[in-house]
């Protein structure tokens, strides 16, 4: 017989998103069904990015600039690093796949904190790489433990901070005393920072600014969180010019679309809009959180724009949640059974989701 599909795929099962957002609220008859198990923007995206899009739109019959020059350009002056240690992907996610698809080889170890954002795994399973779990202790990433599972096949170490689903973050210190003790032979260290604009801890370190010292670091970032380009579909992977050029080598040649390009640009302009994005989150997370307290629900620090919240009966809360207009996600998908999580809204649905708390 003829063997077409590789053997990884057996053990793999499609990812499943969960039905649209706009058929879940027909089902529901609910038009005003507020999705809060994403971890998106409750303001939405920045007008300047809904204009440039609307401006760009006549031209999509163009293919984009492949290297996303213009974007990279403007991110390099605003980060303070050189345009070439720059890549945009097609969200954040495709840049995990391209470390995977540039790096990784049967053979090679993946160290991947458990649980967390499950497209890590899925990477480096795809490639052939074994996944070696590294158990958060309790919310926290554990990198005595990480550091402990550091062997001669380690290809890469992934982390991220804050983290998803846990919310926690890796301070200063902690990252600082890993990476030296990983020393100049050091495996990949793939720092995910999603959710960084989200923090406000004085001691949450800045990946992009340890590029210098760490060469082998992989810091990742997206314009689907503070942005609000969640649908748009564009990140960016900062990291040696020798690293850029390795993923580059995998990327496919249009991956970035003409309208994430210049929404990315824009927003990145729209200084107003990130800055209120920020205040808005971190101002309603201390609401919730202070209310959560209050009603004795236990819960780690949040440090992004969701909260991870344990619950005593998590299946029955959602599905009253659901009800009142309110989608969240049971932490039981997400290797957090017993909590939930949803991510931090406008104050009137943060009113209404703790009503049913
Ligand atoms: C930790 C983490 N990294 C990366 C991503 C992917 O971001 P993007 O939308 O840019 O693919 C997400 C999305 O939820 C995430 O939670």
């Amino acid at each position: 017989m003829r063997r077409l599909w590789r053997s990884v795929l057996d053990a793999l099962t499609p990812y499943d998103a969960g039905p649209p957002l706009e058929s879940l609220a027909e089902e529901l008859g609910r038009p005003d069904l507020v999705r809060l198990s994403a971890n998106e923007n409750p303001l939405g995206p920045s007008p300047r990015a809904v204009a440039a899009v609307a401006r760009e739109a006549a031209r999509m019959h163009l293919y984009p600039d492949g290297g996303s020059t213009a974007l990279r350009e403007a991110l390099a002056r605003r980060l303070g690093v050189r345009a070439d240690q720059l890549v945009v992907g097609n969200g954040a996610d495709e840049l995990i796949a391209l470390v995977a698809a540039a790096a990784f080889e049967p053979g090679d170890e993946v160290i991947v904190p458990e649980p967390s954002f499950e497209p890590y795994a899925l990477g480096a399973t795809l490639a052939g790489a074994r996944v070696v779990p590294s158990p958060l202790a309790e919310y926290d990433t554990d990198l005595d433990d990480v550091r402990r599972k550091v062997t001669d096949r380690t290809k890469a170490v992934m982390l991220c901070s804050p983290h998803n689903p846990a919310t926690t973050i890796i301070r200063r210190g902690a990252l600082l005393a890993f990476l030296e003790a990983l020393g100049a032979n050091a495996p990949l260290v793939i720092l995910d920072e999603a959710y960084r604009d989200f923090c406000d801890a004085s001691d949450y370190p800045d990946g992009v600014t340890l590029l210098a010292r760490y060469p082998r670091l992989i810091v990742l970032r997206t314009f689907s969180k503070i942005a609000g380009l969640a649908g748009l579909r564009v990140g960016y992977a900062a990291a040696s010019t020798e690293t850029i050029d390795r993923l580059n080598r995998v990327r496919a040649p249009y991956n970035v679309n003409r309208l994430g390009q210049v929404a990315a640009l824009a927003a990145l302009e729209d200084q107003e809009h990130l800055e209120r994005t920020r205040r808005l989150v971190i101002e309603e997370r201390a609401f919730l959180s202070a209310e959560l307290t209050k009603r004795g629900y236990p819960f780690p620090r949040s440090h992004a724009n969701f909260l991870l919240v344990a619950v005593p009966d998590p299946a029955a809360l959602r599905a009253r949640l659901l009800e009142a207009g309110i989608l969240v996600r049971d932490g039981a998908g997400i290797g957090f059974p017993g909590h939930l999580r949803f991510s931090v809204g406008l104050r009137e649905t943060n009113e209404k989701l703790l009503s049913l708390f």
